[in-house]
C-alpha cells in the first residue's frame, strides 16, 4: 500500500457531518431522546457516525455496547445480541434472556445510561429486534442504531423510529467541499481540475465510493502525477480524443466513429493512437477498462 492509499477512508477526518453529530450528541447529553438511528445509502457513513458517538460516550465516561448485526449472526436468536448479557449469566429461555439484559443495563446506567450502538440493525435477527424495542421503550441506554437505506428493515427496528423511540437521522451525501478536502488529504492540494469534477461526479458524496474511486486510480495508475499535480490518465485527452476514445470503447469501428464525427478515417485513428500513449493502452479492448468511472461528465457525441 502507498502513503497515498494509506490516507483513503478511516484515515479521513470525519467531515459534512456536523449536524448529525451535534444533534446525537446534545440528545447524549440532555437525554433528550432515546438514541438514533442513521438511516444512509450504502457507503455513506453510517458506521464512521456511530464509531464517533461511541467514541464521544467513552470520552464523557460512558459505559458503550457496540454490536454488529450480521447475516450470519441473525440465524441464531440473540445471534446479534448475545453479548449484552455477560456469559456467566445463563439465560435459557427469551423472556429469561431479555429479563436479564434489562437488568444488567440498569445496573450499568449509573450515572449515565449506557451507549449501545447496533451497526447494520436491518440485519437483526427477529429476537434481537424485540430485545431492543424493549430497551427502547424502557429508555434503558442511549441507542444508536445504523439502517442501510436499501435494505428492507425488521418491523420492530423501523417501529423504533416511527413511534418516536429514537430520532431518524437521514445521512445524506457529502457536500462538494467535503469531498474535495477529502482528495486533498489523500493527493494534496493539487489535483488537475477536471479530474477533480471527475472524482466528484464519480463519488456523488458518498465516502466509501470517493475512496474506492482513489484506491483503485492509485493502483491501476489511472491516477497519475505529473510534477506535483495529480490527474486522471483521462483528464489528459482532447475533447476530441475523448469524444473518439468514448465510441470507440462502445465497440463502434473506425469507418462509424469517422461518419458521425465528420472526419476521416485516418484522422479518427490518429486520435485514437494518441490517447492511447496518454492512457497507456494498446488495444481497443482495454480503452473502455482505461475510461471506466473517468468520463461521467462528459457526453460520447460531445454535447
Ligand atoms: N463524514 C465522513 N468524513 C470522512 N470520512 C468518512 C465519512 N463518512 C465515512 N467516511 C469514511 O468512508 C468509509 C466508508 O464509511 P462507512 O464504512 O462508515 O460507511 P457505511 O455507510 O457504514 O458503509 P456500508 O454500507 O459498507 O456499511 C470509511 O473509510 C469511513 O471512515
Ligand atoms: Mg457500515
Amino acid at each position: 500500500m502507498t502513503r497515498a492509499e494509506s490516507q483513503v477512508g478511516s484515515d479521513w477526518p470525519l467531515l459534512g457531518r456536523d449536524r448529525e453529530m451535534e444533534l446525537l450528541t446534545s440528545a447524549l447529553a440532555t437525554g433528550a431522546s432515546g438514541g438514533g438511528v442513521l438511516i444512509g445509502a450504502a457507503g455513506m457513513g453510517r458506521t464512521r457516525l456511530a464509531r464517533e458517538i461511541t467514541a464521544t460516550a467513552i470520552r464523557s465516561g460512558r459505559a458503550t455496547q457496540w454490536l454488529v448485526a450480521t447475516r450470519a449472526a441473525a440465524s441464531l436468536p440473540f445471534g446479534a445480541t448475545l453479548s449484552l448479557l455477560p456469559l456467566d449469566e445463563p439465560a435459557t429461555e427469551p423472556f429469561a434472556f431479555i429479563r436479564g439484559v434489562i437488568r444488567h443495563m440498569e445496573a450499568l446506567a449509573r450515572p449515565y445510561p449506557p451507549v449501545v450502538c447496533i451497526d447494520d440493525a436491518h440485519l437483526l435477527d427477529d429476537a434481537s429486534a424485540a430485545l431492543i424495542h424493549q430497551l427502547a421503550l424502557r429508555r434503558i441506554g442511549f441507542l444508536v442504531l445504523t439502517v442501510r437505506r436499501e435494505e428492507p428493515v425488521p418491523d420492530a427496528v423501523v417501529a423504533l423510529w416511527k413511534d418516536g423511540h429514537l430520532e431518524p437521522i437521514e445521512l445524506k451525501p457529502l457536500p462538494p467541499e467535503a469531498v474535495d478536502t477529502l482528495i486533498a488529504r489523500t493527493l494534496g492540494r493539487q489535483v488537475d481540475a477536471l479530474t477533480r469534477a471527475e472524482l466528484q461526479v464519480t463519488a456523488a458524496g458518498n465516502p466509501l465510493a470517493l475512496g474506492q474511486a482513489l484506491v483503485k486510480g492509485l493502483r491501476d495508475s489511472t491516477l497519475v502525477r505529473r510534477g506535483q499535480v495529480w490527474s486522471s490518465r483521462a483528464s489528459l485527452l482532447t475533447g476530441r480524443e475523448r469524444q473518439v476514445c468514448l465510441l470507440a470503447a462502445s465497440g463502434l469501428p473506425s469507418q462509424v466513429i469517422a461518419d458521425r464525427l465528420v472526419l476521416s478515417v485516418r484522422t479518427v485513428n490518429n486520435h485514437l493512437s494518441r490517447a492511447y500513449g496518454k492512457l497507456g493502452v494498446s488495444r481497443r479492448a482495454d480503452l473502455m477498462k482505461a475510461l471506466n468511472g473517468s468520463f461521467p461528465v462528459m457526453d460520447p457525441t460531445g454535447r
